[in-house]
């Protein structure tokens, strides 16, 4: 067996914890798929004092710089610091994997120039997308994508349509621990948003800006019962489509008709629907939030790196990188539902 792929881990919160103990749990699994044992050697946090961790906890500026470490995964969320932390690590040669969707959203094609980055849990977590555009579907073209990619607002807008207010139910879901305490990002759609652009410049390999992306959340959304709604549910919908004209894509509630796939998939669950020329519609569901859903993703990514598999995603990016943006417009009232018999 090849010497153990070293890791240090940039953030200790859930999903950290999730990682830590899956590589503990599941280790002797893990390196029978890879070849090589994966071990955690450090963990950073910006209060180290006293932290119990599987690991030694240090500040960031130390993880940054050990030299030993065979990749570096940022956990931290949010855009800085950790922007500036992938910045750092791959400039300093370490691989980075991140489940960081602003950070990829925004500067993706950047930083994936400067060294080996890979982000499979940065949209929709447990759900294979990322490296299915960039590697599975290399060769075919992407016309359409459809996705409920926040599993916040997909809940809340079920107990929504049971009858609950927009209140009660965004309680709820704090309650459930999906929501984040400041949850606009998710209510307003700018996670699906971000999440979106990723898809975007994967499937349709253009460079775009991601606040180019029109987007309206769940807020003003009305809170019509399922049976006064047609028999439709209403749904955060993240769509685009590119055809000769250019890219459409937006972030808005739609009605989905009930006999859409996609009118199915309830609570926090996700689920994207990809129309390429080829292999035809497909349609993946599964868990978008979470941190066993989001370490399953990271993990993906750590057995890739250290088999040597080349970071599909993050090259398909850097090849963007030169690109001046394009324009995205609005898909508004065009109804991007994927069709069900
Ligand atoms: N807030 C996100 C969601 C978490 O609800 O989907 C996963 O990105």
């Amino acid at each position: 067996m090849r010497a153990p792929f070293r890791i240090g881990v940039l953030g200790l919160g859930n999903v950290g914890g999730a990682l830590a103990r899956r590589l503990a749990d599941d280790a002797d699994g893990i390196a029978a798929a890879t070849g090589r044992r994966i071990t955690l050697e450090a963990i950073a946090a910006r209060r180290p004092e006293g932290r119990q961790a599987p690991a030694p906890v240090m500040a960031p500026e130390k993880l940054l710089a050990r030299t030993d470490l065979d990749a570096i995964v940022e956990l931290i969320g949010g855009m800085e610091p950790a922007h500036t932390y992938i910045k750092t690590a791959l400039q300093a040669g370490h691989q980075v994997i991140t489940a960081n969707k602003q950070v990829i959203a925004s500067h993706g094609p950047a930083l994936s120039r400067l060294g080996s980055l890979r982000f499979e849990a940065s949209v929709a977590s447990a759900i294979p997308i990322v490296e299915l555009l960039a590697e599975t579907l290399a060769a075919d073209r992407v016309q359409g994508i459809v996705g409920i990619l926040n599993g916040t607002t997909n809940f809340m807008l079920d107990e929504m349509a049971k009858g609950s207010s927009y209140e009660q139910a965004l309680r709820e879901a704090q309650r459930l621990g999906m929501a984040e305490a400041d949850p606009t990002a998710d209510v307003d759609g700018h996670d699906a948003a971000a999440k979106l652009a990723i898809l975007v410049m994967l499937a349709f390999r253009k460079r775009i800006d991601v606040d180019a992306i029109d987007r309206t959340g769940i807020r003003e959304a009305p809170t019509l019962p399922s049976h006064a709604s047609g028999g439709g549910k209403r749904k955060l919908i993240a769509a685009a489509e590119s055809d000769e004209e250019g890219i459409r894509a937006d972030v808005r509630p739609r009605l989905v008709p009930i006999s859409s796939p996609i009118a199915h998939v309830d609570g926090a669950l996700n689920a994207i629907c990809i129309e390429a020329r080829y292999a035809g519609p497909l349609l993946l569901r599964g868990a978008g939030a979470g941190p066993d859903a989001a370490a399953s993703a990271v993990i993906a990514d750590l057995v890739r790196a250290a088999r040597d598999a080349p970071p599909s995603a993050g090259a398909l990016l850097a090849s963007l990188a030169d690109q001046p943006c394009i324009d995205v417009r609005p898909l508004g009232g065009m109804r991007p539902f994927p069709a069900a018999e």
